[in-house]
């Protein structure tokens, strides 16, 4: 039985899991409902149960749930258990559930990592992709590096590069099992993305690999477009001054251990010149400003994308 068939998906189409809000029940059932897999992205355990039992009433098609792993607290593996596909990025690959588990990986150790750790499936995330990027090479590269590294009827899938259906017969020619596309999702009516933070990716071509919005979460480049604060701060080395990058390192731990919602409150306050930034995206219903003092999380594909559609339609115009 092929990794698709278990989890009972029809199209090769996932949806990538956007965290701290975006990729939320209304957005992941709409992909599901359409034949492909819808992802709720991270949230605080509490919340993200209610998204999923939200989207189970939305449909009865499988629902896949994200969990960056620096994140993990107690509560996200009772979460873990009530979705139908688990899948894990950020950090030494770990089960967190009796479910189908995919790892998002960003080299071919990490990949094998995976394999070993039981992981059912692995995502090769390309260089190109938007939000926080694993890896340093283009993503049909990786696919090819990692299909070679592990053995040949382990399902690997692809992210990065993907918003039309060309790209998904791209990495389906080259061997995933599937493709996962991100910011052709954010730019959809469902995604809980921020409006004004959809209209300028919308307008942009260009995005930036950084590290500039690191507080919390430290090392960890992550690709978005501009913005005040990265206009402010990035002079001269795309990852940010070294001062900011150093704060971000010694308060990291703390930080990484601040409740979601805390952290989120204190996303709203942020101002592009004062040079601490966390990596919540600016949402629907936050203030204007957090738009220019917060990362616009986004792939190299939005230099591709020009319009806002609904997900059903992107599904299945993605579809092979
Ligand atoms: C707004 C946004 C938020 C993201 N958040 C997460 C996340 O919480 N967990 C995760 O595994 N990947 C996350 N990613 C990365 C995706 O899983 C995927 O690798 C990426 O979107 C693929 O590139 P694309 O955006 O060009 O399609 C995010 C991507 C974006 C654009």
């Amino acid at each position: 039985m092929t990794l698709l068939e278990r989890i009972g998906v029809e199209l090769p189409v996932f949806q990538a899991g956007m965290g701290g809000g975006i990729a939320g029940a209304e957005l992941a059932a709409a992909v599901s409902e359409a034949g492909g897999l819808g992802t709720i992205g991270i949230l605080e355990p509490a919340r993200l149960r209610k998204e999923l039992a939200a989207a189970r009433r939305s449909t009865g098609k499988p629902i896949a749930l994200n969990l960056l792993l620096p994140f993990v607290r107690g509560g996200h593996k009772e979460a873990a258990r009530e979705a139908d596909v688990v899948i894990t990025h950020w950090g030494a690959p770990k089960r967190m559930a009796d479910r189908v588990w995919i790892h998002q990986c960003g080299s071919v150790e990490e990949a094998r990592a995976a394999h070993v750790a039981g992981a059912d499936g692995v995502i090769a995330q390309g260089l190109e992709s938007g939000g926080h990027v694993r890896g340093s090479v283009p993503a049909l590269e990786l696919l090819e590096r990692v299909r070679a590294g592990l053995p040949a009827d382990f399902p690997v899938l692809l992210a990065g590069g993907i918003a039309e259906v060309a790209d998904v017969r791209r990495a389906l020619e080259a061997g995933a099992v599937a493709a996962i596309a991100g910011t052709r999702y954010l730019l959809s009516e469902e995604s809980q993305a921020h409006d004004e933070y959809k209209r300028r990716l919308l307008d942009t071509e260009e995005t930036i690999l950084t590290e500039l919005f690191g507080a919390g979460w430290p090392s960890a480049p992550h690709r978005v477009a501009p913005n005040a604060a990265t206009e402010r701060w990035l002079r001269g080395d795309n990852r940010g001054p070294s001062a900011i990058r150093l704060l971000n390192q010694v308060s990291g731990p703390l930080m990484s251990r601040l409740p979601q919602q805390l952290a989120a409150r204190m996303a709203r306050s942020q101002r592009p010149g004062m040079p601490f930034y966390g990596p919540a995206p600016p949402l629907q219903g936050d203030p204007d400003t957090t738009v220019d003092a917060c990362p616009l999380y986004a792939g190299e594909t939005v230099a591709r994308i020009h319009e806002l559609r609904p997900a059903v339609e992107i599904t299945r115009d993605l579809a092979p």
